[in-house]
């Protein structure tokens, strides 16, 4: 095999670069290459993969994204190129499941607003009516995106005893909504009739602003919103306006619309939880990650099989 160089976009951590044997040339961006001899790219989910950059790359012939949204990548045009297009699906299920519970419980059970009411020093006894929640046995949980992460989402739900209804481009098979116990709607009807929402669909051209004001006005009043997709899914401006207004009664958002900036008005409200997307953030998941990533441009060159190709 000839030698292969690697542009890599960003170090990565866990030791994940030692994978590549002397067969690879490790480049970064600021290192002294030549774009006519870089064939492979390994960018992070948050740099832009754009038509100028795979352009200013003539050989390129893989790009393996560290992560597996890739909207950041113009996956069509590399398509067209003939450029190979890997993510990281399935390695980071169930922590980015585990995050987006732990944001319903702790928007519906108030937790972060109570934490800070203590902190102050307002916790002046036992009280009947103090920080009264959403008990999620009573409630109902919208999934929109039922692919690999909804339904890890929905196998928890299904343990608190929650009414699981999701929405997706295709449906799920029957063993799969008996598993879950999930019920398929048209979206509107989920839009109409949760008390929770939870995204976890892809960004991609007809999913930028799913959920906006139109959608926010069918909702039912006092829905909790939970974003551990992509922030564009929702107009952020709309969702403050209707947080505002208290229509919607709480959010838990991972992702934002134009990160790492946030709305400012989110950050001073109460009934919001506000994370840095860390919904894959645990040690096993992020090294499962990177290793899979570097693996994709392994397997690519040496047995011409990347493991994980967005078809
Ligand atoms: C992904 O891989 O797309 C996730 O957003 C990482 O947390």
């Amino acid at each position: 095999m000839e030698k292969v160089n690697v542009l890599i976009l960003h170090k990565l951590p866990f030791n994940s670069e030692s994978l590549f044997d002397k067969q690879f040339n490790i480049f970064r961006y600021d290192d002294n290459f030549k774009n006519e001899e870089i064939q492979a790219l390994i960018p992070l989910l948050t740099d832009e993969v754009s038509k100028e950059l795979i352009d200013s790359l003539p050989d390129l012939k893989i790009i393996s994204n560290v992560g597996v949204g890739y909207n950041n990548i113009d996956y069509e045009y590399a398509l067209s190129k003939g450029i190979v297009v890997t993510n990281t699906p399935g390695v980071l299920t169930e922590s980015t499941a585990d995050l987006t519970f732990a944001l319903i419980l702790g928007v519906a059970r108030r937790i972060l607003e109570a934490d800070r009411f203590l902190r102050d020093g307002k916790f002046k006894g036992w009280d009947l009516t103090l920080f009264l929640g959403l008990e999620l046995s009573q409630a109902t949980l919208g999934i929109i995106g039922m692919g690999r992460i909804g339904q890890a989402v929905a196998r928890r739900a299904k343990g608190f005893g929650m009414k699981i209804i999701y929405h997706n481009r295709k449906r799920v098979s029957e063993d799969s909504e008996k598993e879950l116990s999930a019920k398929y709607v048209p979206f509107d009807e989920l839009i109409s009739t949760s008390d929770i929402i939870s995204l976890h669909c892809p960004l991609t051209k007809e999913t930028h602003h799913l959920i906006d004001k139109n959608e926010f006005l069918k909702m039912k009043d006092g829905v909790i919103i939970i974003n551990t997709a992509r922030g564009p899914v929702i107009n952020e401006k709309e969702l403050v306006n209707f947080l505002k207004n208290g229509k919607v009664k709480g959010a838990g958002l991972d992702v934002f619309e134009r990160e790492p900036e946030v709305e400012g008005d989110l950050l001073h409200m109460e009934n919001v939880i506000l994370l840095p997307h860390i919904g894959s953030a645990t040690h096993y998941t992020r090294k499962r990650i990177v290793t899979l990533a570097v693996n994709n441009v392994i397997e690519f060159f040496k047995n011409e099989r990347p493991l994980t190709p967005i078809k």
